[in-house]
């Protein structure tokens, strides 16, 4: 074997050289590292895409290139051990290994990150090559000057100085088969798998149910909301980057940050106080536990006691135990917590309920109810961030500093190999967990869904005769969620018993490390304690990674719920500056009034009427013609989308809205009651009337004698929704609450119409009551029920064809006249 002769550069002396080589082989990797995590967290953060570039042909070249790079460094660690193993006593520079193995760690990296992003955003990888090109010369270049004044001549020495052209030969070959061999076609952005794939990681399963056909779309619901949704944070991010989307949860910050009260803000800094004592703790702890050894070890046998250590190691371990700074920093966190849960809650549910009728025709009330409850998602997320994920972090680097000064730095890479191993299992383990656990709340929530959907339909299922078809669909709904269950809890247990591995052979290499240094006189046998149970003190906050890792996204994703939620604006709202509606007369008019539920499809058209203060109105026409729509806009459940309608010469829409509602009071088509007594019904409408007006309201509304034929009077339950009385019990009750609300304006929506003519005469007087002094309007397809009133309407496809009275529209021998 020839000797390596490597020609003298004068310039630079030899020691110096390899002072320049020291200091590379320590900061190469770790730059190399920094600069490829900066570019990639650039690349997520801007969410940019390699669009402008053309396609390159050889990625797999690339890749196996890459891999190249990575094996030349393990190739070259094998060559150190094989070294020292056949020529005991000798051992490589530690600068040489640090720089070796933390190069297989930076490379590694690079590598799976380039395996697992079909389209890559290229600079992060190319800039790395171009660092590791630089780097590798450099130190090429130099060892040549330092190692010329002492040429070795072995096989080691050989295959390490190939090893190190070999890498810088692919190092080479990388920019030449990235930039020079690409296609001219562009990337187009569909071919992006970045567009493809869900926002938080996710897949999308399409998962079907088997031989269960169902009625009804919920699935098909959901995922469209979801996909809506994720759409939606898609757009947020393309217009601002993550940071744009980041800060539109900012919403929050005044519901999370107790602005006012100082007490609560203190006890915030105290907190803020414990979690970093507890770090402290951490570490302190083991540190401790190695010194009460060391002082076993050196005066144990002569009979000195070291009472003061054990002491204070005892009181540190019983401030950092579950009774000590944790317990007061829980303990001084459950009313932040709570003062954040009341006001995200509260301002979820006063938002909800602010929401237009729109909204809550629209959508499903299941869904509401979870989104204002998904306030829990947001403190958990802060507590999460506050308690498990900056702790952790802090940890870490404390675990990193302490290794590397008690055991040097090879222990301090083994910590930081076993880190990234672990994250980088979790990581990519945990990310099928959250597809099946993603499954499983689908599958949940159509169990829940159907159990719901079919008692809350009892009836119709009982008239259809469904019964049995609903029990098999939901047992079958059960027995498709239990699969899910179970395979997501195997997927968690996989996930354990990986991470537990990796951490044991961490352990392994540490303690085989510690006791090495032990044995050979560096260390004391209370540092090897030492790093026993500081192992199992990191290792048991890391563990929680998992969890965490789901439990944020889980948070992220129901928060962005709740901030969806609260980013719907009301369509009907107060205008700032609006006064209160002031009614005399009463006098109501529809000017050039259109609307429609659907941009699309009018319900109506253009519509001109005036009803005269104190008068009764009277809508009728075909059903679907748009009558109650017209009630709905005097109410604003709406606002008309063009024309105007005024009470008394004020536009409703320039009147504040609670005072426009209380001068209206409604007796809808189809009264909802809850599920409480009459009386408490009736009471809703006038929330201070005593009883006896309660009594005179039901007697107008020809319902009290009734009630009082029930066994608890007005004391009796209504069921869901008023489910034991009739519809024609429900409607009298209705009239009596609009009775008991005493407003200026009527609106009845075929109120009589399931009552038999005997009743609905007792009613006609209670109305007549009612009526005195009130406009009214009164939609009804029983004409009988409108003979008498003043103006009659009659209303189709949005447009009033015919007006007049009773007799008038029936000499016109037109519509009116047919419907008689
Ligand atoms: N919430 C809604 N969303 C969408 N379309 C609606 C909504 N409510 C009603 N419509 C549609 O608007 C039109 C007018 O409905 P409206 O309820 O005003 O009719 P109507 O005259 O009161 O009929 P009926 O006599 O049967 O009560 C109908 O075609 C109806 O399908
Ligand atoms: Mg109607």
């Amino acid at each position: 074997m020839g000797v390596l002769r490597l020609p003298h550069y004068p310039s630079l002396g030899s020691a110096a050289a390899l002072d320049a080589v020291k200091v590379i082989h320590y900061a190469h990797p770790p730059v190399l590292l920094i600069y490829f995590s900066g570019a990639l967290c650039a690349t997520f953060w801007f969410q940019q895409k390699e669009t402008r570039l053309a396609r390159i042909i050889y990625r797999s070249a690339i890749l196996w290139a890459n891999l190249g790079v990575l094996l030349t460094y393990v190739l070259e660690s094998v060559t150190l051990l094989s070294h020292s193993l056949v020529q005991p006593g000798w051992w490589a520079p530690e600068h040489t290994v640090v720089h070796i193995v933390s190069s297989i760690l930076a490379w590694g990296v690079l590598h799976l990150c380039l395996i697992e992003s079909p389209e890559p955003v290229w600079y992060p990888y190319w800039g790395s090559w171009i660092l590791g090109l630089v780097g590798e010369l450099s130190i090429i270049l130099l060892s040549m000057k330092s190692e010329a004044t002492a040429p070795q001549r072995s096989i080691f020495a050989a295959t390490e100085f190939l090893l190190r052209y070999l890498r810088l030969v692919i190092l080479l070959s990388l920019p030449i088969l990235f930039w020079g061999f690409r296609k001219r076609s562009i990337v187009t952005e569909t071919s992006n798998t970045d567009e493809t794939a869900p926002l938080l990681g996710q897949t999308r399963t399409n998962e079907e149910y088997g031989a269960i056909v169902h009625i009804g779309n919920s699935d098909d619901e959901d995922s469209g909301k979801e996909s809506e949704f994720q759409e939606r944070a898609r757009k947020r991010i393309e217009e601002g980057g993550w940071l744009e989307y980041a800060k539109s949860f900012k919403i929050f910050w005044p519901h999370i940050w107790p602005q006012k009260d100082r007490a609560l803000q203190t006890q915030i800094a105290l907190v803020g106080g414990c979690l970093v004592i507890e770090r402290g703790l951490n570490v302190l702890i083991p540190m401790q536990m190695g010194r009460v050894t060391n002082a076993l070890m050196a005066g144990g046998l002569a009979g000195h006691v070291p009472w003061m250590e054990v002491f204070f190691f005892i009181l540190i371990r019983w401030l950092g135990s579950g009774a000590g700074v944790p317990a007061l920093q829980r303990y001084l966190w459950v009313p932040i917590d709570q003062y954040a849960y009341r006001c995200i809650t509260t301002a979820a549910y006063n938002h909800v309920m602010s929401l237009s009728s729109e909204f809550h025709t629209s959508k499903n009330t299941g869904e509401i109810y979870g989104a204002v409850q998904h306030g829990r998602a947001v403190t958990g997320f802060v507590e999460m961030v506050l308690f498990s994920v900056l702790p952790m972090l802090a940890d870490l680097i404390v675990a990193f500093g302490y290794f590397y000064i008690t055991f040097g730095i090879y222990m301090a890479l083994i910590v930081t190999f076993t880190s990234c191993v672990y994250v980088w299992i979790t990581s990519r383990l945990n990310r099928k967990r959250i597809d099946l656990r993603r499954k499983f709340t689908k599958r949940s929530r159509r169990e829940t869904h159907l159990m719901w959907q079919s008692m809350s339909n009892w009836e119709t299922v009982a008239y259809l005769n469904r019964i049995g078809y609903e029990q098999d669909r939901y047992s079958g709904a059960v027995k498709c969620l239990q699969e899910a269950e179970r395979d997501f809890s195997n997927a968690l247990l996989m996930l354990n018993v990986t991470q537990s591995a990796t951490f044991t052979l961490g352990l392994l290499f540490a303690s085989f490390l510690a006791i090495y240094q032990v044995t050979m006189g560096q260390r004391k046998v209370g540092d090897f304690v030492a790093l026993l149970s500081y192992w199992a003190q990191i290792s048991g906050p890391l563990s929680f990674f998992t969890n965490m890792y789901g439990r944020i996204q889980m948070h992220m994703l129901d928060a962005e719920r709740l901030l969806q939620l609260m980013q719907t604006a009301p369509s009907v709202v107060t205008k700032p500056g609006a006064e209160d509606l002031v009614v005399t007369k009463g006098e109501v008019s529809f000017r050039n009034v259109s609307f429609g539920y659907d941009p699309r499809k009018g319900a109506i058209k253009g519509m001109n009427f005036q009803a005269p203060g104190g008068k009764i109105t009277a809508l009728v026409g075909v059903s679907g013609g748009g009558k109650s729509t017209c009630l709905k806009l005097l109410f604003r459940f709406y606002d008309v989308t063009d024309g105007a309608i005024t009470i008394d010469g004020q536009d409703i829409r320039e009147v504040t809205l609670p005072s426009l509602r209380e001068q209206i009071g409604v007796v809808p088509q189809d009264p909802r009651l809850f599920n409480e007594t009459i009386m408490d019904n009736l009471r809703y409408a006038c929330l201070e009337a005593n009883d006896e007006e309660i009594y005179s309201a039901c007697r107008s509304a020809a319902i009290h004698d009734k009630i009082l034929t029930f066994p608890e009077g007005y004391l009796s339950k209504v069921g869901e929704g008023g489910l034991k009385l009739s519809g024609g019990e429900k409607q009298r009750i209705a009239i009596a609450r609009a009775i008991l609300k005493n407003p200026k304006i009527v609106l009845l929506d075929e109120a009589t119409s399931s009552v038999d003519i005997t009743t609905e005469r007792l009613i006609q007087q209670g109305l007549n009551k009612l009526a005195t002094g009130r406009t009214m309007f009164i939609v009804a397809h029983r004409l009988s029920t409108i003979m008498h009133a003043d103006q009659i309407l009659v209303i189709e496809d949005g447009n009033i064809i015919e007006n007049g009275k009773h007799e008038e529209l029936l000499k016109l021998r037109g519509k009116y006249s047919e419907l008689w």
